[in-house]
């Protein structure tokens, strides 16, 4: 098919279009909606048309999915996918009762630096095309497991070349070798490494928690990547109450993600503001950790994001459809609410307005569930369940029914 074609899909029992009444705190439209019985035409890689099947214009191309679900593509506004190595045996230990502590992170790191680039980037197409697969057509990609000048350059220019959403975590954990300077290690993080490192990157993150980085440090790497023109995101409040939410809030971040431990101060910054609260269930799973209180942020009015933070540590997760289920059955969301969170909400903590809705306009990136509707996520939890992705208008995964 020509990218001048036009495509009818139609014969969809749900369609998830996002564009209903505004639900969030920065009262922009683009709340949960859904037709049903509906169409949608794809032209230009945009979505041109949306309603109902009885009114479906004539197009080039006619795919008939009867009585399935047409889903937004799932935005995953965070992940870690460049690194080497595993760590399952920490992961059974920690199921055996050993508690997470983020020095696991300098295992990785270990391996990340000796392996070779072919390894990388091995390792990161692998992981991109599981998360293709599963229904993700964007995902954010930290660096944060070379903590060397080079090795965090080359970390970003390997994610760089598999999604615009790259992030630099070069405040992810103080490396062995500045354990008796950390404040030299910030000195290098908000310098050089940033410097060799901002041409690659749209945003900086940085792990603000006790073993971490502190309020001060983390507010320094923020004002430091918002100079070389990075937009802000933090790793706040994941393994207990801290400062991140406050931090991010101050910096005026994109996003506070995980957001386990949150105070009513936190609250009201997180509904205050226009940060997103990307909650990551993936890494309560995996340590075993309380999950986040969606139902009271949601309550609150706080825009909440749902996100796998992939990573060979805490969540070597990249399902999306996964961490529904977990929201659904263990954070107090809707059906509804979880599959905003993973769309239109993940869209919004990357300031992206292209995608995570199925308007006219919007980016067609969508996925069509083997299911007739979006509950299914979380109703047949680890059942794979959907059927074909469209990336930019073009069928890039799965098969048609
Ligand atoms: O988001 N919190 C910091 N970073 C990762 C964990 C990384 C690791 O354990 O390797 C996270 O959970
Ligand atoms: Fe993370």
């Amino acid at each position: 098919m020509s990218a001048q074609e036009s495509t009818l899909i139609t014969g969809i029992s749900e369609l998830v279009t996002n564009d209903g009444e505004p639900v969030t705190n920065d009262g922009q439209p683009g709340g949960f909606a859904a037709l049903t019985d509906a169409a949608l035409v794809i032209a230009d890689g945009t979505v041109a048309w949306t309603g109902p099947a009885s009114r479906a214009p004539a197009a080039d191309t006619v795919v008939e999915v009867s009585g399935r679900a047409v889903l937004p593509g799932f935005a995953d506004s965070h992940a870690h996918l460049v690194f080497a190595g595993e760590r399952s045996a920490e992961f059974a230990a920690r199921m055996a009762g050993r508690p997470y502590r983020a020095g696991g992170i300098l295992v990785t790191v270990q391996a990340t630096r000796a392996a070779p680039d072919v390894v990388l980037r091995a390792n990161l197409r692998r992981l991109a095309a599981e998360m293709l697969r599963q229904g993700t057509t964007t995902f954010e990609c930290k660096s944060g497991y070379g903590l060397t000048v080079p090795d965090e350059a080359r970390g970003l220019a390997l994610a760089a070349e598999v999604t615009p959403e790259v992030t630099y975590l070069g405040a992810h954990v103080v490396p062995p070798e500045f354990a008796a300077d950390p404040a030299g290690y910030v000195d290098l993080v908000c310098g050089p490494m940033l410097a060799a490192c901002a041409p690659s990157a749209r945003w900086v993150d940085v792990f603000c928690e006790d073993g971490a980085f502190g309020a001060d440090e983390a507010a320094a790497v923020l004002a430091a990547g918002r100079a070389a023109g990075l937009g802000a995101r933090v790793h706040a409040n994941q393994l207990g109450p801290g400062p991140g939410v406050r931090v991010a809030a101050e910096a005026g971040a994109a996003s506070a993600d995980h957001c386990t431990f949150l105070t009513d101060a936190d609250v009201d910054a997180l509904t205050s503001t226009p940060v997103v609260a990307t909650l990551l269930p993936g890494a309560e799973f995996g340590t075993r950790q309380p999950f986040p209180d969606a139902r009271r942020l949601l309550d609150a009015g706080a825009t909440v994001a749902l996100a796998t933070d992939c990573n060979p540590g805490s969540s070597f997760t990249s399902s999306m459809p996964f961490c529904i289920a977990l929201a659904v059955r263990e954070m107090g969301m809707t059906t509804e609410e979880a599959v905003w969170a993973a769309t239109a909400g993940g869209a919004r903590a990357l300031r992206r307005t292209d995608i995570g809705h199925l308007g006219p306009g919007a980016r067609a990136a969508l996925i069509l569930l083997d299911a007739p509707s979006h509950a299914y996520l979380a109703y047949r939890p680890g059942v794979p369940q959907v059927a074909a992705v469209w990336q930019a208008g073009r069928l890039v995964a799965g098969s048609l029914p």
